[in-house]
């Protein structure tokens, strides 16, 4: 198929675009480069031994997305460019509308003017918000508590009307748990701005010596050991589901809303545990406050995936903890030269 990735350049993207061309999709890049760096496509064309087309532009230009529609002509776009720092989206609200939902907004767009008519789009478990109950099942009610979960909640809506006024289109709103991990070559993975913000990357970056210790939000939760729950799911399971989403969407119209989590659950501890144990490393750790925002628990029911997908989970905590180990001690400065 051809397939246009927005943000193919990104954490999640690349994984996604190797998947691809590994399975002889044809692919474009569109991204502008502004939370990731080339080297990681340059290293994605190495690893697949395939080539693909780069577009870099942002999604809020239509111009530049029209240049794009009219050379590469796809017939599905995977959507994942956009902003997602939750702290930053509190701090810059307007940034966040006009890159996600905007920028969303020129995409769709574009895909009507060149009969594009399926789409994949990254959404996250963030816009259920606080758990009414648990696992979140795709009806759970959506109530997301900051900019960043509202943008998500409101392109799937747009998208979702897209979807209802055009004959034959689709979308699958792919909702993320909390993907962590790196492709098993070591060659590409997460690579943060600054101090990571996430639990996994903050353990790998402590573990190489970058940064002292881990700072443990909340260890006086309901939970098995007190710390925060969360169902970690890794981005190579994340990258297949990609790839079952754009195969079953030409077969049906409409929109569907999937998660995409493991059903399983890892607390804090547990993971610093497992990380340790893959690296070899000590993680120091210092028990702190709860962190603003943060729920105790998040838990994905995944049955859906399964039934439409037919796609499920198949790698756990330590394969995430292995191969983000082997990412970061291969690249202890990321895509930066050392
Ligand atoms: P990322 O920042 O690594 O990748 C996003 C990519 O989009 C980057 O390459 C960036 O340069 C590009 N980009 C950003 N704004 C753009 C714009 N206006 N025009 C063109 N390109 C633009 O993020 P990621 O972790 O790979 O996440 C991908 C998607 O998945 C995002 O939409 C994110 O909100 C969503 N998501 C991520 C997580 C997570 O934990 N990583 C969880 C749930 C949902
Ligand atoms: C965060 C985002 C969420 C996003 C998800 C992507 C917030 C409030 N939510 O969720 O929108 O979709 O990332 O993966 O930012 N922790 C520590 N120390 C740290 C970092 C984290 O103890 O240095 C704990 C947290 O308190 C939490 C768990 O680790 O219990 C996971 O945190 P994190 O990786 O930031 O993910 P989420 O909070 O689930």
């Amino acid at each position: 198929m051809k397939v246009l990735v927005t943000g193919g350049a990104g954490y999640i993207g690349s994984h996604t675009l190797l998947q691809l061309l590994r399975e002889r999709h044809d692919a474009m890049v569109f991204d502008n480069f502004s939370n990731s760096s080339p080297e990681a496509l340059k290293r994605v064309k190495q690893l697949a031994n395939a080539d693909f087309e780069i577009c870099e532009g942002d999604i809020q230009d239509a111009c530049r997305l029209n240049e794009a529609f009219g050379d590469f002509k796809p017939e599905v776009v995977i959507h994942f460019a956009g902003l997602k720092a939750v702290g930053e989206s509190n701090e810059k609200p307007i940034e966040y509308y006009a890159q996600n939902v905007s920028g969303s907004i020129e995409l769709l767009k574009a895909m009507q003017r060149h009969d594009c008519r399926h789409i994949v789009f990254s959404s996250s478990a963030t816009v259920y918000g606080e758990a009414e109950y648990l696992p979140y099942d795709e009806d759970h009610p959506l109530r997301p508590t900051n900019p960043y979960g509202r943008t998500k909640y409101f392109i799937e809506e747009i998208i979702r009307d897209w979807v209802a006024s055009w004959r034959h289109a689709s979308a699958v709103l792919l909702r993320y748990f909390n993907p962590v991990g790196a492709d098993a070559s070591g060659r590409i993975g997460e690579d943060p701005n600054g101090i990571p913000n996430n639990l996994v990357p903050y353990i790998a970056q402590v573990a190489v010596g970058r940064l002292q210790h881990l700072n443990v939000f909340g260890a006086d939760y309901d939970t098995r050991d007190g710390t925060g729950e969360r169902d970690y799911i890794h981005v190579e399971d994340l990258a297949r589901a990609h790839l079952a989403a754009i195969q079953f969407e030409p077969t049906k119209s409409g929109c569907e809303a999937i998660n995409i989590g493991t059903g399983r659950s890892t607390t804090v501890l547990e993971m610093v545990k497992a990380f340790e144990q893959a690296s070899g490393r000590a993680v120091p750790y210092q028990i702190e406050p709860r962190r603003d925002g943060d729920v105790a628990h998040s838990l994905a029911a995944v049955g859906k995936a399964e039934r439409l997908l037919g796609w499920q989970a198949k790698l756990d905590v330590d394969d995430m903890c292995r191969t983000t180990w082997d990412w970061q001690s291969e690249n202890p400065s990321g895509y930066s030269p050392d």
